[in-house]
């Protein structure tokens, strides 16, 4: 942890009454209060459009506390929270509006301390205002104090990408820039480096000779949330398979790094990413499949097609739905495919790495009733259970040569640990200085080339989409990824 002289004086929220904060932010720093982790001499700005004042806000954040949190907090944490925050109003692109937020963070409240947090929880078409004024107001220096967080998507392509970069540099220092995404702050996520590299038992498999492919799911039951003027424009590829599965896939294939620091671990993602066969514009259709969700019912609840969402745009053939396959042409995985989904509105809430071992050499059993024994799995639960599992085959206890599949069952958690936001660990992270689980530059660069012949491709063909049937698994269609006839997808543990 760094010392008090390190830590900020200030968080600036961007957005503070949009979805992430009250979803995500508030909560988590609510959490980190409770357990006695916010610096005491922390003051929170909420910057939004919003025209409120101080009671507003509070009152708003009442509300989101009152909505977000299950516990009873005692009287004197909440209060202390809430006179934590100070509201300023404004346009993102208004440079007044910057001139009041100096004059905030100018209030005797504040010390003498300079090191300020700016948060950008907001439009990735609003960054570029929010750094230009932010740079204007003078309120990127002292350079290498501030820091300054940028959710993802960065960038809607490599180029775009490029450009936030470029930006961002010409305001603050690559120390000071803290790229998020979320999926590294799951302590399942973390827990793949533990699994795979604090076991002896894992590694010597963990290759060609004995996978023979991996599958990533991230299912999601929800929609879009309301979300419609960002997600339209993003689809599922941007929104969470450039980021959030590529990582995923780093960390499942990633060679160990030399030490457990920042850059040693970010050096061996990117050499994953690096390895990745690039897609051509004709392999795009054996490659990648995307889809949109029609009309269906979940749980029993009958829920709108994704064109039917409020603000989406007429004839929109956004995908909510998409399907990957990848190859990592290096001497651990070359031949392996790695096979990607990611849906909203599937069937149910399922996050996922699932490992197909590869048939034994020798088929031994041919000649009894078990001529086609079924593969081996290890499958990796990220959410919301939290396991790791082993499917193996054992003797069915009897007369005949009978197997049954048994599932070696560990659960990550005890049932009474509360299960951490990510958000939690990362504000945290990004308060005391610590960029180990923020994402280089050059790995969201990375994913970005991986991915960015088939956006190019899918973007000259707007006038189809295939759809799927809300409350299901996604289209059959997707199948056609698969490389082996006996492939398919794994739905649930
Ligand atoms: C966000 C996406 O990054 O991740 C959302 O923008 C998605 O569309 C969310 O729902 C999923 O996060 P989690 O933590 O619920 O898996």
């Amino acid at each position: 942890m760094s010392d008090a002289f390190d830590t900020p004086c200030a968080l600036v929220i961007f957005g503070a009454t949009g979805n992430l904060a009250s979803l995500k932010l508030i909560p988590a720093l609510f959490h980190l209060e409770q357990a006695g982790r916010l610096p005491d001499h922390l003051s929170i700005i909420a910057f939004s459009r919003r025209d409120w004042g101080d009671s507003e806000w509070r009152a708003h954040l009442r509300e989101v506390l009152r909505d977000r949190i299950s516990e009873q907090c005692p009287e004197a944490t909440c209060e202390h929270f809430l006179s934590r925050f100070s509201y300023v109003k404004g346009e993102f692109q208004d440079p007044a509006a910057y001139a009041r937020l100096l004059e905030a963070l100018a209030q005797p409240r504040m010390g003498a301390c300079s090191n300020v947090v700016f948060y950008l929880a907001i439009k990735p078409a609003e960054f570029p205002a929010v750094i230009k004024n932010l740079d204007e107001a003078g309120l990127n220096k002292p350079r290498g104090l501030h820091r300054i967080v940028v959710e993802k998507p960065f960038g809607e392509d490599l180029e775009s990408a490029q450009m936030l970069n470029q930006m961002l540099h010409r305001s603050f220092n690559e120390e000071q820039i803290f790229r998020i995404d979320h999926y590294q702050g799951k302590e399942t996520v973390q827990n793949l480096l533990v699994f795979r590299f604090a076991n002896t038992l894992i590694e010597p498999l963990w290759n060609r000779n004995f996978i023979d492919h991996v599958q990533i799911t991230v299912a999601e039951s929800i929609g879009i949330d309301g979300r419609a003027d960002y997600y339209d424009r993003a689809g599922a590829l941007r929104d969470m398979l450039q980021n959030h599965m590529m990582q995923l896939l780093t960390l499942v294939a990633m060679e160990p790094p030399p030490a457990l620091e920042p850059d040693a671990l970010r050096d061996e993602k990117v050499k994953v990413l690096r390895s990745i066969r690039p897609i051509t514009r004709k392999a795009v259709h054996a490659h990648a499949f995307r889809a949109q969700y029609a009309a269906g019912n979940i749980q029993g609840q009958s829920v709108p097609s994704y064109a039917q969402e409020a603000g989406v745009e007429k004839g929109s053939t956004t995908e909510t739905f998409v399907a990957a396959k990848f190859y990592i042409d290096n001497w651990r995985w070359r031949g392996v495919p790695f096979y990607l989904r990611t849906g909203k509105r599937l069937k149910e809430q399922q996050s996922m790495i699932a490992i197909r071992l590869r048939h034994p050499p020798q088929q031994l059993f041919r000649e009894t009733p078990l001529e086609t024994l079924e593969p081996n799995w290890i499958l990796l639960s990220i959410q919301p259970q939290e396991s790791m599992r082993m499917e193996i085959h054992v003797k069915q206890p009897g007369l005949d040569m009978n197997t049954r599949l048994l599932q070696l069952h560990a659960g990550f958690r005890p049932m009474n640990e509360r299960v951490l936001d990510a958000y939690e660990a990362l504000l945290l992270d990004v308060i005391e200085g610590d960029r180990t689980l923020f994402i280089r530059f050059d790995e969201v660069e990375w994913a970005w080339r991986v991915v960015d012949p088939i956006l190019k491709y899918w973007a000259q063909e707007r006038e189809f989409i295939h759809t799927y049937a809300a409350g299901t698994w996604g289209p059959q269609e997707a199948n056609r990824l698969f490389d082996a006839e006996d492939q398919e997808w794994r739905n649930g543990l």
